[in-house]
């Protein structure tokens, strides 16, 4: 394994996911819900954002240490003021291969011309609903799903991969699988459906809004056969369906029904420069202090490889036989870390 170092566990690390926000425009109630995230919320001020050429120099650094693919997630990414220009700079650190951007879309059709420039490879829209009124209420703001709709024709026609996800809840958004599946089978475009999360402690998640993912195979297949295909990659979370005949395909996320854990290879770099080893931790370690008090490349790494090295994370796996305790426990939000 090159250089690369392994966890407790004897999980490589492969992935950075890089936060480059705590903002979002949209309200998602199982994200970001409106009643929490009012006009009054205090967002991180602009000087505890690590700036485009700190998170360059760290990601650098992580590059050394194996990570060959690139995340770049929010809040929503695009509502950083230029991330083009940060995303110019990452694209050119030694080693990386894949650069992709999770948005909710709503920014992307005047961006994507740009990103693509920049070298984003891929955007990964988030789309829960087709349908304009539960949409709008999803997304807490009442945005159109036309506009989404917009940004990921934008982001294809310029070249860019596209992945849609949708989030399934129980009694929310449950009746829209069968014409999601339908609609980008049409299109062309790979639909990753979510089971639902416990993230952070602010979506009053419980486990019967959770829809697993057999359901919706079976909900799928009854219009449209399907049939099971080995993953792209060592640690996919999605597990993969291909539609019978075809090279049209769909991807499962069964973060609660099957989790992945054993397989994970994930770092996490919130907006002000804090690392985390899982999606569901408390605490993370702050890089933005050493890195403006000076800290060199060598010590950089050293905290890296400090951090890695002792992670033994397996929150979901965990979470399989136990619900509730867990749950009540303090987590990062998901508008820090970004899924
Ligand atoms: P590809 O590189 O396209 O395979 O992307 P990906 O599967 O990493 O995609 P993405 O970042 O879009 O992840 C999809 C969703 O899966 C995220 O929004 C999360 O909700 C969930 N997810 C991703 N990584 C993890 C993880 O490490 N743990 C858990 N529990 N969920 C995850
Ligand atoms: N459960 C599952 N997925 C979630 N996402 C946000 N919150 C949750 C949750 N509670 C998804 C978003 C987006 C990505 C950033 O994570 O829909 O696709
Ligand atoms: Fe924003 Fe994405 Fe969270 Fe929705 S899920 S509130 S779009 S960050
Ligand atoms: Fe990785 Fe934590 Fe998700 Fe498990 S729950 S797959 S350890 S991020």
């Amino acid at each position: 394994l090159n250089n690369g170092i392994v966890d407790t566990l004897g999980r490589p690390l492969k992935d950075l996911r890089i936060s480059v926000t705590d903002r979002c425009n949209f309200r998602c109630q199982y994200c970001m819900p409106a009643e929490l995230f009012g006009p009054d919320f205090a967002f991180l001020p602009r000087q505890k954002l690590l700036s485009f050429e700190e998170m360059t120099r760290v990601t650098r650094v992580f590059a050394s240490l194996g990570v060959d693919k690139l995340r770049i997630t929010g809040g929503e990414p695009l509502m950083r003021k230029d991330l083009p220009e940060f995303i110019e700079m990452i694209s050119k650190v030694e080693g990386i291969r894949d650069i992709a951007m999770t948005t909710n879309g709503s920014l992307l059709a005047q961006q994507a011309q740009a990103l693509k420039k920049a070298g984003l490879h891929r955007v990964t829209v988030s789309l829960d609903s087709l349908d304009e009124e539960r949409f709008g209420k999803m997304n807490g703001r009442g945005i159109s799903v036309t506009r989404v709709l917009e940004g990921i024709e934008a982001a294809a026609s310029e070249g860019l991969g596209v992945k849609i996800n949708m989030v399934v809840q129980k009694g929310v958004n449950e009746q829209d699988v069968v014409p999601m599946a339908k609609y980008f089978y049409e299109k062309g475009h790979t639909l990753r459906f979510i089971e639902f999360m416990d993230v952070g402690n602010s979506n009053g998640w419980q486990l019967d809004q959770v829809v697993p993912s057999r359901q919706i195979i079976e909900a799928i297949d009854r219009e449209l056969p399907l049939e099971p295909i080995d993953p792209n990659y060592y640690g996919e979370v999605a597990s993969r369906y291909r539609y019978r005949g075809t090279t049209k395909e769909i991807g499962l996320i069964s973060s609660v029904t099957q989790a992945f854990c054993s397989t994970c290879t994930r770092m996490r770099i919130s907006a002000e420069g804090k690392i985390y080893t899982c999606l569901f931790a408390s605490e993370g370690t702050n890089l933005r202090e050493p890195l403006r008090e000076g800290i060199n490349d060598q010590q950089l790494r050293q905290m890296i490889v400090d951090v890695w090295e002792n992670r033994g994370d397996r929150y979901s796996e965990i979470r399989l036989t136990n619900t509730t305790e867990l749950n009540q426990r303090e987590k990062i939000e998901m508008s820090h870390i970004g899924g």
